[in-house]
């Protein structure tokens, strides 16, 4: 007897007959295999098999042993003409492909090795561990992730100064407030930066001063007397992508020695160096300065909504009543379990696994632009420069069209004050797409590439 599609099925089914009815998917395309689509969406691989058993019946696919299964040659009349589909739209995972940068390819995270660690915490937590708990965190995972940081990122680590957060986006908002709490009034970001955190910086009530970057990060000069904290991206600077320079790394440590200020370093993908060993945190120059900022959103999945900060001694109490007030606490069962995963190594393993591929990725996609790629080959996102921001535009558009999410330097809100005079560049995010979408990604990001820019 055969058994039930289900929901996830049923609709896999809908949306591969409707992409190849539309056209939107060609006679001849190459689906992915069965157990890749099959671990890309998390659903059995069975169930896969019963889709394409299903739609190579109704005459939608064909497949032969061997030569996998491909989109079949429709009559003139099924298919209607093609519609090019909104990025990270619906219509089905391989329509759009989503470059946009921030993400990795969630579709590779561990689910297996998670559920264990959730059983397992579950198993073994204390029933006072399901109470209200410390704002700082379970001690549990702070002992964890002290020990991480120490030895992976070379962070100066005290169990009793991590404060477990949800991301870091929530842990900025939290210590912007903080940091407004201790009297302090602006902040410098990074110009160029992502936007969304300036957003966060001023919704807490500081007002934000640039710091243009240049080869050697950020630039500690740009620092008004105004300024009580600075948020960096030292290891790999976003977008731009440069390692902040040793002098600029000591230059940041006395100016917030000597002005009383705090650095905020954001180490937001701080595993993924592909040259050489990453540089260390800033943190350890100065850890009576330097909040050391980290997140499961680049390792694991942003969904996970876990992140973590060292924080100097003098600004625990501020930010934990900042979390008191706010109700910002993080579930316990997600904190055990993560605790269960990095102290088996299931954390490391799969952060070695993430550094090939992603490698892999960046270098194929190097090998396909026509420009060389600035920074170091580190992270999860390459920027590509482009002649003018009228370049850019174009090909954010022409990648909509296409169904390839692109985020630039203009169009995506990096700089402080837009003004087409400066640098224009895509920021692409090659971790994003799942595996059988990548080869489609970039090729069609080469061939956009190679027809909007010159020669
Ligand atoms: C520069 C930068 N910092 C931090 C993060 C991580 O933020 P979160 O932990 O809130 O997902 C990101 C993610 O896109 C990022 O691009």
């Amino acid at each position: 007897m055969r058994r039930g599609r289900g929901e996830l099925g049923r609709s896999l089914e809908s949306a591969l007959r409707e992409a190849v009815r539309t056209g939107r998917l060609t006679a001849g395309t190459l689906l992915p295999g069965s157990r890749a689509l099959a671990a890309d969406l998390g659903v059995a691989r069975g169930t896969v098999v019963q889709v394409y058993t299903q739609l190579i019946a109704e005459g939608w696919l064909s497949g032969a042993a061997g030569s996998g299964t491909r989109v079949a040659a429709l009559p003139a009349t099924a298919a209607e003409p093609a519609v090019a589909a909104e990025p990270g739209g619906g219509g089905g995972p391989w329509t759009s492909v989503d470059l946009r940068p921030g993400r990795p390819d969630v579709s590779a995270f561990p689910r297996t090795a998670w559920a264990s660690a959730v059983r397992r915490a579950l198993a073994a937590a204390p029933s006072r561990d399901l109470d209200y708990g410390d704002p700082a965190g379970l001690p549990a995972l702070r002992r964890v992730v002290a020990g991480y940081l120490a030895r992976a990122r070379g962070v100066i680590a005290d169990p009793e100064l991590v404060v477990v957060v949800g991301g870091f986006a929530s842990g900025l908002a939290l210590l912007a407030r903080a940091l407004r709490g201790t009297g302090r009034t602006h902040l410098a970001t990074e110009d160029p930066g992502l936007a969304r955190h300036r957003d966060l910086v001023r919704a807490a009530g500081l007002a934000t001063v640039p710091l243009p970057v240049d080869a050697d990060g950020a630039d500690p000069d740009a620092l008004t007397g105004a300024c009580g904290a600075a948020l960096l991206t030292p290891a790999h600077q976003h977008p731009w992508g440069v390692v902040l320079a040793p002098e600029r790394r000591a230059a940041f440590a006395a100016w917030a020695r000597g002005a009383d200020g705090y650095v905020i370093e954001d180490d937001y993908d701080g595993e993924f160096r592909y040259d050489q060993q990453p540089v260390g945190a800033l943190q350890a120059l100065a850890p009576d300065r330097v909040v050391f900022a980290g997140s499961a959103s680049k390792t694991l999945a942003p969904g996970m909504r876990l992140g973590w900060l060292v924080v100097p001694p003098a600004l625990r109490e501020p930010l934990l009543r900042v979390i008191e007030e706010t109700g910002a606490a993080v579930p316990a069962v997600h904190q055990l379990a993560f605790a269960d995963l990095v102290a088996r190594g299931e954390y490391d393993r799969h952060i070695r696994r993430a550094r090939l591929a992603y490698r892999r990725r960046r270098a194929e996609l190097a090998r396909r632009l026509p420009y060389p790629l600035p920074g170091v080959a580190a992270g999860l996102h390459a920027l590509l420069p482009v002649p003018t921001a009228g370049h850019e535009r174009r090909l954010v558009e022409a990648g909509r069209r296409a169904g390839v999410g692109l985020f630039g330097l203009h169009a995506s809100g990096y700089w402080h004050e837009p003004s087409d005079e400066r640098p224009a560049a895509l920021v692409l995010g090659y971790a994003t797409p799942p595996r059988h979408a990548w080869r489609h990604g970039l090729e069609t990001l080469g061939r956009l590439v190679d027809e909007v820019l010159p020669r």
